[in-house]
């Protein structure tokens, strides 16, 4: 597995790789790698003779007082288990390669940034859709792919690639979670293992929400006792709703696929994670 740190090194890989009749997948992301995201580049194996894998700690979805300095930065084991991988090339660039001198340019998407986790981070998928916008233009790859364990942040990639007529085709995959039940995530590392104990508790309640809504207890009804469940294991709940798989608009009734979303704190950990409403 090579390493390049720029631009036009990728994409004379990519373009190398194009003209010898093979596809590229792209698996964009921040390290501190774990098994969610090589499970992303099994699935771009699945879709494409040739996988890149990006890592870059974008600064611009980070706010102020978030964790960017502390987000874990582990290039030599990552390096490590995407070449385990068989991931082929890793596109490592630095902050002035992504965002040189007068940069200046922001992408928006409408709408869907404001909900769910953009109550807490209104700036992040702002940062997000740039970055995704930049690094699909970067490889110019034949396939990208995203965990749904960021279901949406997949949701305003796939409306940003939609809408700016980028050629690369959006995979979502499905959520690798612990024993547990828990959602993996770098931020795992932040619970101490006394939290890290309780944290089971939020896929839990998510399950146990999910079934009985399916079942016919009431949104609202169902949201609350997850609530509750959630609070009494030592979560600071920031929200848990049910919402249109595709549009993330808020249901009363289920006329068309819902998934469950939630977001909570335990201890320094901001955990989120997001399930489908059984039919
Ligand atoms: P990061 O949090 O490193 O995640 C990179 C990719 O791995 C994302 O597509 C995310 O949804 C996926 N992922 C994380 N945990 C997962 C799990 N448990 N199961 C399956 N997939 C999982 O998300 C980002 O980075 C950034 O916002 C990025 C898209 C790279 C833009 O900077």
């Amino acid at each position: 597995m090579q390493t390049v740190q720029t631009v036009a090194a990728l994409r004379a890989a990519v373009a190398r790789w194009r003209g010898a009749g093979q596809t590229t997948a792209l698996v964009p992301t921040m390290g501190a790698l774990h098994a969610g995201h090589l499970s992303l580049v099994a699935t771009a194996h699945a879709h494409a003779d040739r996988v890149v894998a990006s890592i870059f700690v974008n600064p611009t979805q980070f706010a102020a007082g978030e964790d960017l300095d502390s987000y874990p930065r582990q290039e030599a084991e990552d390096t490590a288990a995407l070449r385990a991988a068989g991931c082929d090339l890793l596109f490592l660039p630095t902050a002035a390669e992504m965002y040189p001198e007068g940069y200046a340019t922001t992408v928006r998407v409408a709408d869907l940034p404001a909900l769910l986790c953009g109550h807490s981070r209104p700036t992040h998928f702002d940062g997000v859709s740039t970055v995704v916008t930049k690094l699909l233009n970067q490889a110019q790859a034949d396939y990208a792919i995203f965990g749904e364990k960021d279901w949406q942040q997949l949701a305003i990639i796939r409306r940003a690639a939609r809408d700016l007529d980028i050629p690369t085709q959006i995979v979502g995959a499905p959520t690798v979670r612990e024993a547990d039940g828990l959602a993996m995530s770098s931020r795992n590392a932040y619970m101490t293992a006394d939290e890290r104990q309780a944290a089971a508790a939020l896929p839990e309640a998510l399950n146990a929400a999910a079934s009985s809504i399916a079942g016919g207890t009431g949104i609202d009804a169902a949201l609350a006792a997850a609530r509750k469940t959630l609070t009494a294991a030592g979560f600071t709940v920031d929200y848990i709703e049910v919402r249109g798989a595709g549009d993330l608009r808020m249901l009363t009734v289920l006329d068309r696929p819902a998934r469950l979303f939630a977001a909570a704190k335990m201890g320094r950990a901001r955990l989120i994670d997001n399930i489908p409403i059984p039919v």
